[in-house]
Parts: C-alpha cells; structure tokens; sequence
C-alpha cells in the first residue's frame, strides 16, 4: 500500500514537470529566448529570463546559455542591459517600442533596467549543468559583459558611490505597485502626460492589476525620460522619483558576491575583481542605513527626502539574499516573517496583511511570487534558519501544484492570480520545487 502511495505521488511529481518543461517550450520563441506569458508580456524580459534560464538548465543546457545570449544581445553600450528586449513586434502590449523611443543601437529595448539578477543565475545555471567545460567557455564569454552591467548600476545610479544604487521607475523594481513608491510618486508631475490606452486589462481582472492612478505615473515618468534622452547621470539629479530599492541593492550585492566567484573560475584580472571587491564593500558599509530597528525590517529608502519607506514587504526579507547583513538581524527578520503567518496561509505576501493597504489579489500588494519566495528560502538558509526556510518551499510547492503556474498567488487561500502559463514560476518548479 504504502508503495503504491509512493509510486502514485512520484509519477504526479513527474506529471508536474513534464508540463512545466512543454510550459517553457510552449513560450520559447526561435529556440533563442522566452516570453513570461504569451499576449500579457509578448517580449523578453530581464529578470524573468534569469529565472527562467534556471528552468531550461534542468533539462536542455544549450537552451538556459542562448536564453542568456539573447538577453545580452539587447545590452546598450553603456553596460544597461534593459528591462525588455523587443525582438519582435507585437501588438498586445503596451508600452511598446515606438512609445520608449530608446535609441539603442543594439535592438529595440526599454530605456530602464531590471532587478539584476543575472549574474546569480548564471553561477545557479553552472553549478546545476553537466556540461562545464561547454558553460565556462561561454561564461568566460560573458563575464565582462556582466562586469559592465554591474558598473553601470554603481556608476550610473550612484555616481556619488554612496554604496546605494538608484531607481528611477517602479518597472526597474519588478515589483511594480508596491505600496513604498507610492508616497515617493507623488512627486511626479502628471500635467504634460499624454493620452495612452493600457493593453493590460484586456486580459486580466483589473482588481489583481496596478490601478489606472499607478499607470498615470508609470507613464509621465517614462515620457519625462524620453524628453531628457534618457541621461543618466542628469536622471539622477533631476528625477522626481528616485528610491534606493531594498529588492535591487540585496540583489546587486548577492550579485557582486556571485560574480567575484565566477572570476576565480574566469580569465579575470585582478584589477577588475578589486573594482568588484571594492563595490561590495561599499555597499556592505551603506546596508545598515536601509535597518528599521523598531519594525526589525531593512526597508527601501526615498533617495530626495531620506526618509524610509516604512513598510514590511517581501521586498525587506530579500535583504536575507544579499548574504550582506548581520546574523542577529536576519533572526530578528525571521521572527518578524513567522509572526506574519497568523493572517496568511502562504508566506510571503507582498505585503504585510497588517498594513492598511494590503490587498490579497492586487499584484505586489498582498500576493505571493514564486521567484521571491525563492531568494527569501535561499537567503533563509544562508542565515540557518531552516524551518522557516521549509515552510516556504513547502507553500510554495502546493500552491503551483494546486492551481498551476499561474503569475503569482492570493497569500490567503493560495489560489492562482494574474498571467496563466507563467515562465518563471515553471523554472521554478523545475530548478527549485522538483524534489521530494
Ligand atoms: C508590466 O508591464 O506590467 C511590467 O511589469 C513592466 O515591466
């Protein structure tokens, strides 16, 4: 009996994967690189592709690197690599290509970034592949590509080298709504917005989407860009919206760390291991400004007043993930995220359902993500605390095998919400949750 049990439980596992991998295969285009969700996000995105790449790794190597190549190939000259690579037209979403109007000589692309993860998924990719010989050649191949997507964020967006890198758009974050940019929002002029029309909503409930408010800002920033050329250092004295992201800075430092690592396995130079040396430890210096100590949470910080962003998001545990903070802290976090579980089923909501402003269906302001859920387990287990760290991969796991791989997930009952056939959150099933 009990092995039949057994039997039946590992071919429903094997049922998961198997649909996760035709998942991928379904959204891949040209062999080369993968849509997050068809008609919703029709091109390629940064930080999805990361992630994703994870998935692909699992089961076709060749597929995870040219997921990689042809991200890289939207890189600009200097060293972004852009939130969307439009490589192909496409009519269902919007902002497209002619409305970024981003000069980049390379491929039509975004003019903002992405949460950079790439360099962690990159060492993920490698030290999952079996092929290492064929991955560390195409690593060397890459590595000052990913050295010059690194200096571009502490030259560009911290040209004072404060050891906090900047965000000038709630897209960069990934984390789109959010509600710690809401405040810093305001400050951005709406008088010269132009009429636009969303693509979004013909798709999706618009209660689990950003509101047309949001959107408002969304697009007056990117027209405010698109008048100054997208200047870069000029963005960072006269942007009305610019926060250090707690998601973005513990993603860069984990990503310094991972890169440094990569460099001991590359053609590397010493020079160039000390600028990233050197980067980290700027940052390990600036990590304690983003500490709230009454609220036992790091916190995102709005750059033009100074103040913090006094929220508890899934954004402040991804701190865990940089590996940068101490070791009381991350089990003061630990507390802080348990004594979150009394009002939601699945850890980690977006936001904290004590917050005013939750909202359990409404995209980064209540629900779960696989992809975050992932980083906080990992940076979980770096600080050894595994049974919180457990839990997590635990209601990770059932909530995508009892409602799919859907774009993210309502905290209370775990049902799927948003984009159906997601990527990322099928990379995830197959990098993170296969197991058991
Ligand atoms: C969107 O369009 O909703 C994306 O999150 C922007 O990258």
């Amino acid at each position: 009996m009990l092995s039949f049990l057994k039997s039946l439980l590992s071919s429903s596992t094997n049922n998961t994967r198997i649909q996760a991998q035709q998942l991928l295969r379904d959204n891949s285009e040209d062999d080369a690189y993968t849509v997050p969700t068809r008609v919703l996000y029709p091109f390629q995105w940064n930080w999805d592709s990361c992630f994703t790449s994870l998935g692909w790794v699992t089961f076709d190597e060749d597929r995870a690197w040219a997921e990689i190549a042809s991200l890289l190939k939207g890189q600009c000259r200097s060293g972004k690599i852009p939130h969307i690579i439009f490589h192909k037209d496409s009519e269902s979403y919007f902002p497209g290509p002619d409305i970024w109007q981003y000069d980049n000589p390379e491929m039509k692309t975004s003019g903002i970034s992405q949460p950079p993860v790439l360099a962690t998924t990159v060492r993920m990719a490698y030290e999952r592949c079996k092929n290492k010989e064929q991955a560390l050649s195409f690593i060397n191949s890459i590595m000052p590509k990913i050295l010059a997507y690194h200096r571009w964020w502490h030259e560009r967006r911290d040209p004072h080298s404060t050891g906090l890198v900047a965000t000038y758009h709630p897209w960069e974050t990934g984390r789109d709504n959010s509600v710690e940019w809401d405040e810093p929002l305001k400050a951005v002029p709406l008088d010269d917005l132009q009429p636009y029309v969303r693509k979004d909503l013909a798709t999706i409930n618009p209660a689990y989407r950003p509101t047309n408010e949001d959107y408002d800002y969304y697009v007056a920033l990117l027209q405010l860009f698109k008048t100054h050329k997208y200047d870069q250092i000029k963005l960072y004295e006269i942007s009305p919206f610019k926060v250090a992201d707690i998601g973005i800075n513990s993603i860069l430092a984990r990503a310094n760390s991972d890169l440094l690592y990569m460099m001991t396995l590359c053609d590397s130079s010493e020079e160039d291991r000390q600028t990233v040396l050197n980067w980290l430890d700027m940052q390990a210096k600036a990590f304690e400004r983003f500490w709230n100590s009454d609220r036992g949470v790091y916190q995102s910080i709005n750059l033009i007043t100074g103040e913090k962003l006094d929220f508890v998001t899934s954004g402040s545990f991804l701190s865990l993930w940089s590996g940068l903070i101490p070791f009381e802290n991350a089990s003061i976090m630990a507390s802080t995220l348990e004594n979150m579980r009394h009002a939601t089923k699945v850890l980690v909501p977006s936001l904290s359902a004590d917050d005013a402003k939750y909202d359990r269906y409404r995209y980064w302001r209540g629900p779960v993500w696989a992809i975050i859920n992932f980083m906080i387990y990992d940076g979980l287990k770096i600080y050894d605390q595994k049974l919180l760290a457990d839990q997590i991969f635990n209601a990770t796991r059932t909530a995508i095998k009892t409602y799919g791989f859907k774009e993210y997930y309502d905290p209370v009952s775990g049902e799927g919400l948003g984009g159906d056939n997601f990527s990322w959150t099928a990379a995830m099933w197959l990098y993170w949750l296969d197991k058991k």
